[in-house]
């Protein structure tokens, strides 16, 4: 058999795992567990296919001098798995906090792992009704690290199957059908969100807010402890201090409850004693 045709004859030793375990963790704080040393073989196969390489090793060392692959490294090593409002209690909270300050012009919002566009959208979805207007005064930056999901996002093209637990109200408004099974966002929803590669570990975030709600949901779950609160204490002189912070179901940010309280189910506030660094 040629080595094309066999999944696994691509020579990956541990010493292999544990270095790409520490560039990916270095660059964009994802915490790969032993477990994933499979997931690795398999998202990366075709990064040494296409290099016609035959071991981990010389993909590594492509790596280390030439800049360029960085971008598809780390977009083949993300997982990017979202939906039209998933965990749909948070956005009724949304909607009722901007209610609560909708004299504040524009409101910003940030949603802070956007991955293929479905968050931002939703967000968008949900202040367009809150205000209803298509023009709402509400601005939005959606960021990822994964350059790739974010050239989806910014098309707001969606096969068909991607909007049918949506209501036939709310497919009709915001939704415009195309021919091949797929629709397209409304327009003037999308003008509303500004897609950009942010890589959250980064110490260096090229915006200020300050953002009255921020989304990082199923992001924080990749990353260990000591990033999630190097994370944390960046997000807070960006926000309001009345601002919200929404996580995935299975987040918790416990351990930093001098930067965040809970305030609802994986929504936070910030804490009393971070108050003074936020924005007023
Ligand atoms: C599972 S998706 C979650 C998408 C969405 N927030 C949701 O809950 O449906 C996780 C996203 O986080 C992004 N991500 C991973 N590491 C990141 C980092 N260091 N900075 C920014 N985004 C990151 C991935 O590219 C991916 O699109």
């Amino acid at each position: 058999m040629s080595p094309s045709h066999n999944p696994r004859d691509l020579e990956f030793t541990d010493h292999d795992f544990q270095r790409i375990r520490k560039l990916i963790h270095d660059h964009a704080g994802i915490a790969l567990s032993d477990a994933k040393r499979d997931l690795v073989y398999s998202r990366l196969t075709r990064r040494l296919r296409i290099h016609e390489f035959d071991t981990f090793a010389e993909y590594i060392s492509l790596l280390e001098k030439q800049n360029d692959e960085w971008e598809l490294f780390v977009n083949s090593l993300t997982t990017n798995l979202t939906s039209f409002f998933r965990e749909p209690h948070h956005f009724p909270i949304l909607s009722e906090h901007i209610a609560s300050i909708r004299q504040r012009q524009p409101i910003l919002l940030w949603c802070s792992a956007a991955s293929t566009g479905e968050e931002a959208y939703s967000m968008a979805i949900t202040m367009a009704e809150l205000f209803n207007s298509f023009n709402p005064p509400v601005r939005i930056l959606a960021t990822d690290i994964d350059t790739h999901v974010l050239l989806k996002a910014r098309s707001g093209i969606y096969t068909q199957d991607k909007i049918e637990k949506l209501s036939d109200a709310t497919r009709r408004r915001f939704f415009i059908e195309n021919a091949d099974n797929t629709v397209t966002v409304h327009p003037e929803l999308r003008n509303m969100i500004n897609f950009q590669q942010q890589n959250l570990v980064s110490s260096n975030w090229l915006f200020r807010g300050p953002f009255d709600a921020i989304f990082c949901r199923n992001v924080m779950i990749y990353f260990d402890k000591e990033t999630q609160t190097k994370i944390l204490r960046n997000f807070i002189p960006v926000m309001r201090r009345d601002g919200l912070l929404f996580a995935g179901h299975s987040e918790s940010f416990h351990h930093a409850n001098d930067l965040f309280t809970i305030k609802g189910r994986t929504v936070y506030g910030i804490a009393q004693t971070s108050q003074s660094l936020a924005q007023a």
